[in-house]
């Protein structure tokens, strides 16, 4: 069996720890109370499935440890992570009494976790916030790191702030009433951590069906405490995206040309990620900077678990979309590459032709 995990996250605002362990939900209250030394009015910021899922199983926790909390639901979904969302969730706290001492529960998936976020870091100039993430995306990425946001019509991200939680509570069990869909895109970003720092991570999962993967209780916890690790690591060196947290973006350069590209609907955001992996991988290959194998082993794994939605995407709006990226410096276009599994670099100014070669490569293998 796999035991409870403690990783601690160091940043300049606060020191805090992502506790990881199947069947963590249930303890929230105990953990809390210890946390808190006593029980603050506890505020649980959800959306409409996951509180069906597993409201229960965490309320009965707060309740057994003495809370009193109380529950407010924003709308299910990327179209909600509005300001308008933060400013109604606001106006339901006031009338629930919430005050400074207010302790605001993220509970759900990205979406809850960047919203409750916004809301805690703004609510009377700030409350505490808790993270308890419920899809692997928000478990391993989302939760960690103090990034919150909101979009606007023009863009996705475009209003946030930074705010650590005081504590993140991650569950695995919570996993499993995930649609299988959402589950394995969110393993694609476990597959990065490993292409990014952990080789280890990355063998294990190459070797793992997706199907086994979503059965095997300790092999998945661990695959997420090793890539809660990693993050937890770059974030704690590297806050606020200087050079460092860059090497979190693997994958995502191009993932988000494919993203825009299609207006956000027809890839989840960790399939857009995998063939950014793997067009990434291509052009690592194409400019001769990795070493020999590193683009078939990430192929094969990304592939490995199903059929991803198909790359209709042109290379010359591909090529405008990654010019015109936030995260590129005026005009050059950077990538994070692989040297080898486990090793990434930023590299700069690299050749469009690598760049076109590799989004060629992915429509060929997204028809095969
Ligand atoms: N702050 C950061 O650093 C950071 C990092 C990565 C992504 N994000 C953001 O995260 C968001 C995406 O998050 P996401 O992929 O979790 O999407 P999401 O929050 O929309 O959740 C996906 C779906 O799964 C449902 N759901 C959540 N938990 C469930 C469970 N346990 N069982 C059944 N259904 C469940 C949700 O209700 C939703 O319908 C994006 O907005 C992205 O920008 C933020
Ligand atoms: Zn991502």
């Amino acid at each position: 069996m796999f035991a409870m995990l403690r990783v601690t996250v160091t940043t300049a605002s606060r020191n805090y720890e992502a506790v990881i362990e199947h069947g963590l939900l249930s303890r929230a209250g105990e953990i809390l109370h210890d946390l808190f030394s006593g029980t603050p009015p506890v505020f649980v910021v959800t959306v409409p499935p996951v509180r069906r899922h597993w409201g229960r199983v965490l309320l009965q926790s707060l309740n057994g440890a003495g809370f009193a909390p109380k529950v407010v639901e924003m709308r299910d979904g990327e179209r909600f992570k509005r300001l308008s969302s933060v400013e109604t969730l606001a106006e339901d706290l006031l009338k629930l009494g919430a005050d400074r001492k207010a302790v605001v529960i993220a509970f759900g998936g990205g979406v809850v976790g960047d919203v409750a976020g916004m809301l805690a870091s703004v609510y009377m100039r700030g409350v505490k916030l808790v993270q308890v993430p419920t899809t692997v995306q928000a478990q391993l990425d989302a939760a960690i790191g103090g990034k919150t946001g909101v979009n606007l019509k023009s863009g996705k991200n475009l209003l946030g702030t930074f705010y650590q939680p005081a504590l993140v509570l991650i569950d695995p069990a919570t996993l499993s009433t995930l649609p299988d869909r959402e589950f394995r895109a969110g393993m694609y970003e476990a597959l990065k951590c490993g292409v990014i720092g952990n080789p280890e991570l990355f063998a294990r999962l190459e070797r793992c069906s997706i199907k086994s993967l979503r059965k095997d209780r300790d092999l998945l916890t661990w695959a997420i405490s090793e890539s809660v690790k990693l993050k937890a690591r770059i974030v704690s060196a590297d806050e606020k995206e200087g050079g460092l947290r860059r090497v979190l973006n693997f994958g995502h350069t191009l993932g988000h040309a494919l993203e825009t590209a299609t207006s956000y609907r027809h890839f989840l955001h960790g399939e857009a990620v995998a063939w950014g992996m793997i067009a990434a991988a291509k052009i690592a290959d194409e400019v001769r900077f990795s070493n020999n194998g590193t683009f078939d082993r990430i192929r094969d794994a990304s592939l490995s678990w199903g059929s991803l939605p198909k790359v209709n995407v042109t290379t010359s709006k591909a090529m405008t979309l990654i010019r015109s990226d936030k995260k590129t410096e005026s005009g050059v276009v950077n990538f994070v590459l692989p040297k080898e599994i486990g090793k990434v670099e930023v590299v700069k100014d690299v050749p469009e032709q690598a760049v076109a070669a590799a989004l060629a490569q992915i429509r060929r293998l997204s028809r095969e």
